[in-house]
C-alpha cells in the first residue's frame, strides 16, 4: 500500500469534510463512522486499478471517498442486524447510539455518498454507484433469507458474497478504469480482478469470524453462527458429516446459545474445513491473477497482484491464531 499512501491521505481528509457537512447534531455519528481508521480497501482498489493507466486524479480520490462511504453505510446497518459491538476497534454506531440512530444514519450515509456521486459531470458515476449499492443490500437481504436454512447450496453462498461485498470492490475497480478512460477490454480485466479478490475477501473474512482473534480483526466476531450464517466452512462440514454430526450441527445452529460456539468448532474441525477453505481462497486470487494479463506492465497492476498475494498471505496466517 505504500505507493498509495498519499492518495489514501486525500482520501482521509475527504472523509474528515465530508464527515463534517451533516446537521451539527449528527456530525458526531458521522465523525465516528467515517473517521475511525479502517484498512480502506477499496480506496486502495482505486489507487492501484488507476494507477494501471498513469497517477490517479482528483476524480479518483472523490470515487473512493464515495465508496468508503457506502460500505460505511453497509457496516453500520450490518451492525445492527449481526448485534455487533465492535467495529474498527470501537463501539458500533448501534452499540454507542442506538439501533434507530443506527439504521437512520446509515441512510444518511448512503444519501450522501449519492449526493457526492452527483457531482460528477456524467450521470455514469452516480448510476454504478447506485447500481452496486442496490446489489449490496439486496446480498444483504438474501443472506438473510437464507439464514439457518439447512441444506445451504454453495451455490447461493458464493451468490451471496459476490452481490454483498465482491460488488464494491468491483465498483472500486470498475469506476477507477472508467476515470482513467480505459479500453473496454481493460475495464472488464478490472472488474473481473475486483470481482474474484472481492469474493476470495469474504470467504477469508467468514474464515476469520470463526478462527480469528477479536483483537486482530478489531471486531466482533462470531456473529456468523448467532445469526445463522451458513458460511463457507460450515458448509464443508455439513457436507462432509455422517448424519449424526448433520443433525447435530443443525441443531447447534438453529437452537443458537453462546455455548454452541464450541461443539460447532469441534466439528469444523472434524471435518477439516481450514485447509479446503484456504484452497478455495487461494482459486479465487489465482483467478484475481489470471484476470490482470490484458493489462501492460504498470507500478499499479504490481500493487494489485501485490495486494492479492498479501490476502493470501494472511490467510496462511490464521491457521497460527
Ligand atoms: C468488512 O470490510 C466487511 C466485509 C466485507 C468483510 P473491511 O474488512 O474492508 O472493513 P474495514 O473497512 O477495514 O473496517
Ligand atoms: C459483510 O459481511 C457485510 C457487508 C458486506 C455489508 P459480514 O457481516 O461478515 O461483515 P463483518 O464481519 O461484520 O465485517
Ligand atoms: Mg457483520
Ligand atoms: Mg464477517
Amino acid at each position: 500500500m505504500e505507493p498509495v499512501e498519499p492518495f489514501l491521505h486525500a482520501v482521509t481528509a475527504q472523509l474528515v469534510e465530508q464527515a463534517r457537512q451533516f446537521d451539527p447534531q449528527i456530525v458526531p455519528y458521522a465523525e465516528h463512522a467515517l473517521n475511525n481508521g479502517g484498512k480502506h480497501l477499496r480506496p486502495t482498489l482505486v489507487a492501484l486499478a488507476a494507477g494501471c493507466f498513469g497517477k490517479p486524479s482528483e476524480a479518483h480520490v472523490t470515487a473512493a471517498v464515495i465508496i468508503e462511504m457506502v460500505h460505511l453505510a453497509t457496516l453500520v446497518h450490518d451492525d445492527v442486524m449481526d448485534e455487533a459491538q465492535i467495529r474498527r476497534g470501537s463501539p458500533t454506531v448501534a452499540a454507542k447510539w442506538g439501533n434507530e440512530i443506527a439504521v437512520l444514519f446509515g441512510d444518511c450515509l448512503f444519501a450522501q455518498a449519492l449526493k457526492l456521486a452527483s457531482n460528477f459531470p456524467t450521470t455514469e458515476v452516480c448510476r454504478a454507484v447506485s447500481l452496486a449499492t442496490n446489489t449490496v443490500c439486496s446480498g444483504e437481504i438474501l443472506q438473510t433469507q437464507q439464514r439457518r436454512n439447512f441444506p445451504a447450496a454453495r451455490r447461493d453462498y458464493f451468490r451471496v458474497i459476490g452481490m454483498k461485498t465482491g460488488e464494491l470492490f468491483t465498483l472500486a475497480c470498475d469506476l477507477a478504469a472508467f476515470l482513467s478512460e480505459a479500453k473496454p477490454e481493460q475495464r472488464a480485466a478490472l472488474r473481473e480482478f475486483g470481482a474474484a479478490v472481492g469474493t476470495a475477501y469474504q470467504v477469508y473474512d467468514d474464515c476469520v469470524d470463526l478462527f480469528g482473534s477479536e483483537a486482530e480483526a478489531g471486531k466482533s466476531l462470531g456473529t456468523d453462527l448467532a445469526k445463522g450464517k451458513l458460511t463457507w466452512p460450515l458448509l464443508l462440514a455439513w457436507k462432509q458429516a455422517n448424519t449424526t454430526d448433520k443433525k447435530n450441527l443443525e441443531n447447534l445452529i438453529q437452537n443458537w446459545q453462546p455455548e454452541n460456539f464450541e461443539p460447532v468448532k469441534a466439528l469444523l474441525e472434524k471435518y477439516g474445513t481450514f485447509a479446503p477453505s484456504v484452497a478455495i481462497i487461494q482459486k479465487h486470487l489465482d483467478q484475481a491473477h489470471a484476470s490482470l494479463r490484458p493489462l501492460p506492465v504498470s507500478p499499479g497492476k504490481t500493487g494489485l497482484l501485490a495486494l492479492a498475494d498479501f490476502l493470501a498471505q494472511q490467510t496462511g496466517a490464521l491457521a497460527v491464531q
